[in-house]
Order: structure tokens, then C-alpha cells, then sequence
């Protein structure tokens, strides 16, 4: 496996495969979740590139930038261990020099659930990921549900901007409990965590109403914020039950549907959703 740093690597590098590449963005603190893409991008891929950037322009300014975990050590041998081809862990410095001034921005999909809660975060998103795709040129990318939304807008962007490269989808990998995996997971305290299964629990509550007929998107979010409810140190920022491409509020649902959250242990903000229809 090898590691490169800067761009003129990175090209130098990605000449030398003829074949099918596939791309795995993270920002490291790797755990299963991100193993998942790993392995989809080996089973369809001839050579499978991961990058590892903590992006600032991602985070807000009450974010957990400086504290964001970190563990190249570690991430590396794993990966090395998965059979990547090349992992480019590239500097701040360098993706974002002195009078960079270039941004991409999605517009409608990018507004509600987490855009409207972190502001400028998907133009962070959208355009770190417009230079990972320019500097590594993958044929395919992989990107987790886990992040529903981060996936729709980066499926928006390729559409518009017309990168030729598949976007690939992979499942939420979860704990044994239900808790979807995440970097930010180590921040919750035992009983934190403990009290983090109320995600799953709730996601499950508003399915089985789903599968038991129930169409009022309005009754589905009720369910979801009495199950949340039902959690003391559960502090609820939004539920949603919106079109799964689109992300509108929907009124009934009738077709592919995203049911998402967003909730606070403490200052941890944790993610979860499921994909109904
Ligand atoms: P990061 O949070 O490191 O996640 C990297 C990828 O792993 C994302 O596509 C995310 O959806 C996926 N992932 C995380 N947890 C997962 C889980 N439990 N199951 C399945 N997939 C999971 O998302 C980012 O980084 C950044 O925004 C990035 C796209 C790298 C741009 O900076």
C-alpha cells in the first residue's frame, strides 16, 4: 500500500493503474462503517483508493474541528491490512492555499434537515469532494446512507456537474445494539451511550407502523419524537420523513422515503435514518 501526500504524488501514483479505480472519501477515525466501502469498493473495483482529509470548511465555527479524533497510525494499518492500493492523506495547506477562492455549492437539496441546522456545511462537503474526485479520477466513489443527505447531494452534484464517476450507496453498518457506527461515538459517556440506542429504537418504532400501513408522514414523525421523548438524555434537533432524492417534508408517503434525525447526548450530535419503500 501507499501513502502519498501531495497532488504531484497522487498523480504520479494513479498513472501507474490501468483498470477500474474506486474512491472511498473519509476523514479517518476509521471503523467498520468505513471498512463496508472498503470492501464494496474491492469487490468491484481493480484498485481502490481511499483519502483521509479532515476538512475544515466543513465544519462550523461552534464545531468539533480541533477535537475531531484522529489515529493515521492506526487507519493506515488497517487499511493495509483491507488490501487498499493507496490511501492520500493530503495538508490543509495544500488543499485550500493562500487566496483559494473556489467553491461548489448544490442548492435546493443542500436547505433542509442538516444544511439548515449546519450552515455552509455541505459547500465544504460538495467542494472537498470535487477535488477528490478531480485528483484522484475514480470510476466509481462510495459513500455510506449513513449520511443520507451527504449522499443526495453529492448524487445531485455529479448529475449537474457531470463528473463521470459512479456514485455508490453502501448501508449503515450498526453496533450490536442498533447504534449506527460513528467517529464521533467515543465523545458519549457510558450512559450516553447506553441512552443512544433510542435512535434505532425509534427508527424501528415509525417501520413497523410503516409496514403496518401507516401513510400520514405527520403520525410517522409523531412516532419518532415520542420514542426520542421517552429518553431523558435524548435532546431531539429534528425528525423528517421527506422524498428520498428530493428531501421535502411529504404530506403521505407513497414512494422511496427518508426518515431521518438528528439528536444531542450532551454536546454529541448523533445521525441515524432508514430508507422506507
Ligand atoms: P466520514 O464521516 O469519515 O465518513 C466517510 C464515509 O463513511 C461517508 O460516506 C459516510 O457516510 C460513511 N460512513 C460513516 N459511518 C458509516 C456507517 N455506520 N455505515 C456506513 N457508512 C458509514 O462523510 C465524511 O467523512 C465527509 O463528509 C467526506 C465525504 C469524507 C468529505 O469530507
Amino acid at each position: 500500500m501507499l501513502t502519498v501526500i501531495t497532488l504531484s504524488e497522487l498523480h504520479s501514483s494513479r498513472r501507474s493503474f490501468s483498470g477500474t479505480v474506486g474512491l472511498v472519501p473519509t476523514m479517518g477515525y476509521l471503523h467498520e462503517g468505513h471498512f463496508s466501502l472498503v470492501r464494496h469498493a474491492k469487490e468491484e473495483c481493480e484498485y481502490v483508493v481511499v483519502s483521509i482529509f479532515v476538512n475544515p470548511t466543513q465544519f462550523g465555527p461552534q464545531e468539533d474541528l480541533s477535537k475531531y479524533p484522529r489515529d493515521l497510525d492506526r487507519d493506515l494499518s488497517l487499511l493495509e491490512s483491507l488490501g487498499v492500493d493507496l490511501v492520500w492523506v493530503p495538508t490543509a495547506e495544500a488543499m485550500y492555499p493562500p487566496g483559494y477562492q473556489t467553491w461548489v455549492e448544490v442548492e435546493t437539496v443542500t436547505r433542509p434537515l442538516e444544511g439548515a441546522m449546519r450552515p455552509g456545511h455541505f459547500r465544504g462537503v460538495t467542494t472537498i469532494v470535487a477535488k477528490l474526485f478531480n485528483g484522484v479520477q475514480p470510476d466509481r466513489a462510495y459513500f455510506g446512507q449513513k449520511d443520507a443527505q451527504q449522499a443526495a447531494v453529492i448524487r445531485q452534484m455529479r448529475r449537474d456537474l457531470n463528473f463521470p464517476i459512479e456514485i455508490v450507496i453502501c448501508p449503515i453498518v450498526r453496533e450490536p445494539d442498533g447504534l449506527a457506527m460513528s467517529s464521533r461515538n467515543v465523545y458519549l459517556d457510558p450512559e450516553e451511550r447506553n441512552a443512544a440506542t433510542v435512535l434505532y429504537r425509534s427508527l424501528n418504532a415509525t417501520k413497523n407502523a410503516y409496514e403496518n400501513g401507516e401513510r400520514q408522514a405527520e403520525n410517522l414523525r409523531q412516532i419518532m419524537k415520542d420514542v426520542l421523548a421517552s429518553e431523558p438524555l435524548a435532546q431531539m434537533q429534528y425528525v423528517s420523513c421527506a422524498d428520498y432524492d428530493t428531501l421535502e417534508e411529504l404530506e403521505k408517503v407513497t414512494g422511496k422515503t427518508l426518515l431521518s434525525m438528528a439528536v444531542f447526548f450532551g454536546k454529541t450530535r448523533l445521525i441515524d435514518n432508514f430508507v422506507l419503500g
